[in-house]
């Protein structure tokens, strides 16, 4: 990941090794994807890059309909408009570009010449320091200020989140630890999950077993079971905090365009909880089951949740690998637009 963000202003727009788009594009890979799958490719020509979709990356069992896989993406996205910005130039970005080529999911051109906002160095140098951290977190409750930020982080991408007061965090936690203890006993999930375990020195994508983290056993905080297919790395028992702060992400709408607007709000906002020195948890099992993600609609407003979250302050947590950019690196004719 390269931090050196004010050389871009020295630096060719290639995606070339000392080029500003291949630092770009580094923080671009840096983005949390479901299972650490990491279901993108990037096809660059001139100072476009374009995103799409890896497919034989999707979670048959999990995600039937590529909706995480779609977030993934969206998260992927951000970091990429957040690296330009960071490094003085417009990000122009376009959604879907093409309804030909469904794996074309996303256009970002290098555009004009710009002062960085500060908002968008402080998210662009939190990159690498963004991890999904499963430890327990301390009792320290999140200021509201804080608070607010995550939100309007979601805001900014036309998206919400919704911090849950304790009566809802009740109900939002009951139903993500059903979902949690459903999977548990689906054989067609622990194959999929121990595809994506397996860890290993040689091994660049899925969640390795250094980042199961510990178990709750009261299960107040139920965070998903990698170790379920992994007896040998079953995750040790420890106290988690009693009032964990959850927040909800939802989208007005469900459709692809929906979901890489809540994969780039994802992103934004766990990104924002870096800067404010807040640890964060995706928790995504009851947005993977019809009817328990129909329990986490909010009816009033017609708001699909995308995914349930968790913040507070844990100890650190170390980074996952990604596969070598030059392995999502793909050549081929630049489409029109
Ligand atoms: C759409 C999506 C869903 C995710 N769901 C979960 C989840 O349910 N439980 C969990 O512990 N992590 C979840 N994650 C986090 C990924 O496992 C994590 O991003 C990946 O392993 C890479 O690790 P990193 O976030 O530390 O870079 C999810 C991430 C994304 C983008």
């Amino acid at each position: 990941m390269t931090t050196d963000r004010g050389r871009a202003a020295t630096t060719a727009w290639t995606a070339g090794p000392d080029g500003a788009l291949r630092a770009c594009l580094e923080d671009a890979v840096a983005a949390p994807s479901v299972h650490n799958t990491q279901p993108w490719r990037f096809r660059v020509h001139g100072a476009t890059v374009e995103i799409l979709a890896d497919r034989a990356r999707r979670l048959d069992v999990l995600d039937p309909q590529g909706r995480e896989l779609f977030l993934s993406l969206g998260a992927a996205v951000f970091n990429l408009r957040a690296a330009m910005l960071a490094r003085g130039r417009v990000p122009v970005l376009r959604l879907l570009p093409e309804p030909d080529e469904p794996d074309l999911v996303a256009r970002v051109t290098v555009g004009p010449a710009t002062r960085p906002p500060a908002t968008a160095t402080l998210l662009a140098d939190a990159i690498p320091r963004r991890h999904t951290n499963r430890q327990p977190f301390s009792e320290i409750p999140v200021p509201a200020d804080v608070l607010a930020d995550l939100s309007a982080a979601a805001d900014a991408e036309g998206a919400r989140l919704v911090v849950t007061d304790p009566e809802a965090r009740d109900a939002v936690l009951d139903v993500v630890r059903i979902a949690e203890q459903r999977r548990r006993h689906d054989p067609a999930y622990w194959r999929e999950l121990s595809e994506w375990t397996r860890g290993g020195p040689e091994r660049r994508d899925g969640v390795p077993p250094e980042a199961f983290g510990p178990w709750d056993a009261l299960e107040t905080v139920p965070i998903r079971d990698f170790s379920v297919v992994r007896p040998a790395r079953r995750r040790r028992p420890a106290p988690f905090e009693r009032a964990p702060t959850i927040a909800v992400l939802y989208t007005a709408g469900d459709t692809p365009a929906n979901w890489l607007r809540a994969g780039q709000a994802l992103e934004r906002v766990l990104l924002t909880a870096t800067v404010r020195g807040l640890a964060s948890t995706i928790m995504t099992q009851p947005v993977e089951v019809p009817h328990l993600r129909a329990l986490l609609r909010d009816a009033s407003g017609g708001y699909d949740a995308q995914a349930v979250l968790r913040f507070g302050y844990g100890p650190f947590s170390a980074a996952s690998a990604r596969r070598p950019l030059d392995e999502v690196l793909v050549e081929g004719p630049p489409t029109d637009g």
